[in-house]
């Protein structure tokens, strides 16, 4: 009885981890994080830990870019009604315009994606540079600057479920999933909010790498990788 059950049990884990194949050709080398004033901080460096580790097992070069090469504040235009300074200031490492030319381009969320002036450079940029990208990955309310981009026209994609109505206002024929945690169309990768961005690059990572790469950061990070259909958060915003 015992030795059915391990077999059955070893079936069970033999389908339910499925080996992803490495895809063939070049892999992406140059990835760039956009930058702007009030970005939400775990969109930027939960992906670039995620990166970082990605960096021990294979040649890649990652960049934090923003429109002037400059520091880029967490802080928001309005203080918190609390009064909180729970700020932070990273520089860039570039310009929009002396940007090294990216494969990858990856856009965060956070309260500065609604201010119009602020995001005004940062959809130009993405628009600008998206038709040479192997991917293009947004995190959270990063999807709207793709919406406002033009680049999820006719696509499946998803964004933070605690900021729907604000990102789904943005595009055409955009077929939002309310119950993802990360969506894959063609070239392009958009994630539910914060956290999701870390599940939404393990997910990319496995898909461009293989799965013994994405499970090695996984572990070296020792995160529970939640996949693309484990969404708790549409049914809670009520989706
Ligand atoms: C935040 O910083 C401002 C300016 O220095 C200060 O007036 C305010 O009291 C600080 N907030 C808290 C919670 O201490
Ligand atoms: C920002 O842009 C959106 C559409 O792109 C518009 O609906 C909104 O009114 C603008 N907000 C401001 C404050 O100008
Ligand atoms: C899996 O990844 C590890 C770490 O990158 C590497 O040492 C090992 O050779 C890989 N194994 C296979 C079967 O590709």
């Amino acid at each position: 009885m015992k030795n059915i059950l391990t077999i059955i049990l070893g079936f069970c884990t033999a389908f339910a981890v499925a080996n992803v194949d490495p895809q063939p050709g070049p892999k992406p080398k140059n990835i760039g994080i956009a930058l702007f004033r009030a970005w939400q901080p775990m969109d930027v460096f939960g992906v670039f830990e995620a990166l970082w580790e990605l960096g021990l097992l294979t040649p890649i070069n990652v960049y934090l870019i923003d429109a002037d090469g400059s520091a880029a504040m967490v802080k928001p235009f309005n203080p918190f009604a609390t009064g909180s300074n729970t700020t932070a200031t990273v520089l860039a490492d570039y310009s929009f315009d002396n940007a090294p030319p990216l494969d990858v381009w990856i856009v965060g969320g956070g309260i500065g994606t609604r201010d119009n002036a602020t995001m005004a450079p940062v959809i130009e940029f993405t628009k600008k540079v998206y038709p040479s990208l192997q991917y293009m990955i947004s995190v959270c309310t990063g999807a709207s600057v793709l919406a406002r981009a033009g680049i999820l026209d006719g696509k499946r994609a998803t964004t933070n479920k605690n900021a729907w109505a604000f990102v789904t206002q943005f595009g055409q024929r955009i077929r939002w999933q309310p119950h993802m945690r990360y969506v894959r169309d063609g070239n392009v990768w958009t994630t539910s909010g914060v956290s999701a961005g870390v599940d939404g690059i393990l997910g990319w990572i496995e898909y461009v790498w293989g799965t013994n790469v994405s499970t090695t950061v996984t572990n070296a990070m020792e995160w529970y990788h939640s996949g693309a259909n484990d969404d708790i958060f549409g049914t809670l915003h009520g989706l």
